[in-house]
């Protein structure tokens, strides 16, 4: 699987059991453990229906690259989007003095959804700055707003990343595994694509991209 990159990902989507024999059912249930990139996979997990998702893109440039690979992962399903270029989100404050900016009522949102797709370029081997900004202010919910921190637990986090670099540089994942960890979340993996200069992927890796939201999203 060259220049795309899925990691650590667990998801087994069940189709409705009807008329099919328990064989099929079985066959039908376990194919994506086949499935043909290099997966971590977990059993006993599943996808999540495209209305209990959501997309939280942070990029300087909304309709570059970034957002390019969510639509290939997608491939078509339709998930809610929140652009985090478009709100008003500022650094994390000791003294909260941002708490009445849009980040807390984009939680109370963002709590309604069971899996989170964060989508980000790689800027200096690292997050963008908007979607560190988002991470950082998620201390806000272990300080001022415990009851919204108490409701992400049990949440899958999923990352969507574009870059340049032929992979992820190293470390590129820890912080938001550690940070899901911290929460309570569930961190199930990293979907990389690689952009040429030209701004055009790399490779042709539309049937990846593809399994990857398949396996995130029914
Ligand atoms: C400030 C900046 C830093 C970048 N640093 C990296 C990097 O460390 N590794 C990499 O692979 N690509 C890097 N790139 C390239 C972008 O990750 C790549 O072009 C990405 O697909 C851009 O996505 P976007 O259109 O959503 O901004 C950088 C680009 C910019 C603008």
């Amino acid at each position: 699987m060259e220049n795309c990159h899925l990691r650590g990902v667990g998801s087994i989507a069940f189709g409705a059991l009807t008329t099919r024999s328990k064989t099929d059912a079985r066959k039908r249930r376990y194919a994506p453990l086949l499935a043909p990139f290099n997966a971590n996979v977990r059993r006993h997990e599943m996808a999540y229906p495209s209305s209990d998702a959501v997309v939280i893109l942070g990029t300087s440039r909304s309709d570059g690259n970034t957002l390019a690979t969510v639509n290939r992962v997608l491939s078509g399903k339709p998930v809610e989007l929140v652009d985090l270029s478009e709100m008003d989100i500022g650094a994390y404050d000791y003294e909260h003095a941002n708490s009445t900016d849009s980040f807390l009522p984009l939680i109370e949102r963002l709590v309604s959804k069971s899996l989170w797709l964060l989508a980000t370029p790689v800027y200096w081997y690292a997050m963008s700055a908007q979607m560190k900004l988002f991470v950082d202010r998620l201390s806000d919910l272990i300080t001022i707003r415990k009851d919204l921190g108490r409701s992400l637990r049990g949440k899958a986090v999923a990352v969507i990343a574009s870059g340049t670099d032929e992979g992820l540089p190293q470390g590129f994942e820890a912080p938001f595994r550690l940070t899901c960890d911290y929460l309570g979340m569930r961190y199930v993996g990293v979907f990389y694509l690689q952009f040429g200069k030209d701004d055009q992927p790399v490779s042709a890796n539309a049937a990846e991209a593809r399994a990857a939201g398949a396996s995130w999203i029914a």
